[in-house]
């Protein structure tokens, strides 16, 4: 029996800081409704050079340097998010090329707020049925680029940013201990965000707020609703499966989404709301990347120490929802002003030998006299003339 243990952590939030105040020019709300609604007071927005790939990227280096490990010893990416730049290829990959993660299998994973919990799970599986060593999951989001900015009832609720993971394989006893993965497909019109961009589909146009494509809808009081019914039940399903109980229990960290949400949560399990960890005042909902971000901010804050059992639990859009129980076994090395360097460093080269690939590519095609990816390009742009057989 291996055993997948986090060895790595690092998040990364966008600088432009969007506050309540700020929300208030735009629709009709108010810091104080907002606030005392659900415990946001501010939540980052990307710039528009930032995608989804870049915040993930900037996780992902930062939890490798804190894991003072290579990009190439990766052999699993695995992202999960709601807002990939596209369907394919998938976030994963694009970071799998920004890391020079040369050694790695990617792929993207769509379990909305869950996504983090569901994708930890698969990266365990792979690391205790020894497919791989280890596995960066990541959480990352780019949630205002998929809001209407005219519904008060979801433009408050989200932020954008990232976090990640890496998973380690072991032979000493501990941490992920257990997870536990449901869903209810009955339950997709209480949150949702329509796939595919500009399609002639009527049916689409139901589906978003003010006939707009490709944004959040939700029905908010449905959400909370299932939120509180699952959070305790799913804790302490992966606590049994792990053989503790929620008295062995140091921290849990869960999808940061809205304080009443855990206020009741706490109650329902008859435990302090100081054992969940928040931070959803400061960075809003920020779906897949929440869980993993929140993480990091704990470990900064010392609320973790060696050999405490921690606990995450995800909800959201699917509906999906899980937790983990894992041994937080690790102190993290010193990571010094010179190895952050020549990390820098590691990813312009790892951009440099992308951008080779992409040349060599380029030219093989034209020495093969095949078109380039351009050429290709322009001539799918070209109007089509449909030509009759019988004409
Ligand atoms: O990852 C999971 C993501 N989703 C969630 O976490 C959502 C969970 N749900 C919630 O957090 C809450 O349902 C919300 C915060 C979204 C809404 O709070 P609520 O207490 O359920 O409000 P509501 O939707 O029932 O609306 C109550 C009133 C309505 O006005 P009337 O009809 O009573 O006059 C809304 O129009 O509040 C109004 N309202 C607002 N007022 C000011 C709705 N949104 C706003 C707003 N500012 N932003």
């Amino acid at each position: 029996m291996k055993y997948a243990h986090i060895v790595g952590w690092g998040s990364y939030l966008p600088e432009r800081v969007l506050t309540n105040d700020d929300i208030a020019e735009m629709v009709e709300t108010s810091d104080e409704w907002i606030y005392t609604r659900t415990g946001i007071r501010e939540r980052r927005i990307a710039d528009t050079e930032e995608t989804t790939a870049t915040l993930a990227f900037e996780a992902a280096a930062r939890a490798l340097a804190v894991a003072d490990m290579h990009p190439s010893q990766i052999e699993l990416i695995i992202v999960a998010t709601s807002t990939p730049e596209y369907n394919f290829p998938s976030t994963a990959c694009q970071v799998q090329d920004l890391l020079g993660a040369t050694a790695a299998g990617a792929f993207d994973l769509s379990a909305a707020c869950s996504g983090f919990v569901y994708g930890l799970s698969m990266a365990h599986n792979a690391i205790a049925t020894e497919s791989v060593r280890n596995a960066l999951v990541i959480g990352a989001e780019t949630m205002s680029r998929v809001l209407d900015w005219n519904d008060r009832g979801t433009c408050i609720l989200f932020g954008d940013g990232a976090g990640a993971v890496v998973l380690k394989r072991s032979d000493v006893p501990g941490g992920v201990l257990s997870a536990v993965l449901r869903s209810d497909g009955s339950g997709g019109d209480v949150l949702n965000l329509p796939a595919v961009y500009h399609s002639p589909l009527p049916m689409l146009a139901d589906y978003s707020p003010n006939g707009q494509k490709n944004t959040i809808s939700m029905n908010g009081r449905q959400v909370f609703r299932f939120a509180t019914q699952v959070i305790s039940s799913s804790i302490l399903d992966a606590l049994r499966r792990a053989g503790l109980t929620i008295n062995d229990v140091a921290l849990i960290v869960p999808h940061q989404a809205n304080t009443r949400i855990i206020e009741t949560a706490a109650k329902r399990l008859k435990i302090s709301q100081d054992k969940f960890f928040l931070n959803v005042d400061r960075v809003g909902n920020t779906s897949a990347a929440s869980i993993p971000l929140a993480l990091c901010e704990a470990v900064e804050q010392g609320r973790l120490k060696p050999d405490d059992n921690i606990v995450f639990v995800g909800f959201g859009g699917g509906l999906t929802w899980a937790s983990a129980v894992i041994k937080w076994n690790v102190t993290p090395p010193e990571v010094s002003r010179l190895d952050r360097e020549l990390q820098r460093t590691r990813y312009l080269m790892a951009r440099g030998r992308s951008k080779l690939r992409r040349w060599g590519r380029r030219w093989g095609a034209i020495l093969g006299g095949s078109p380039t990816p351009d050429a290709r390009m322009r001539d799918a742009q070209k109007p089509r003339h449909h030509e009759h057989p019988e004409e």
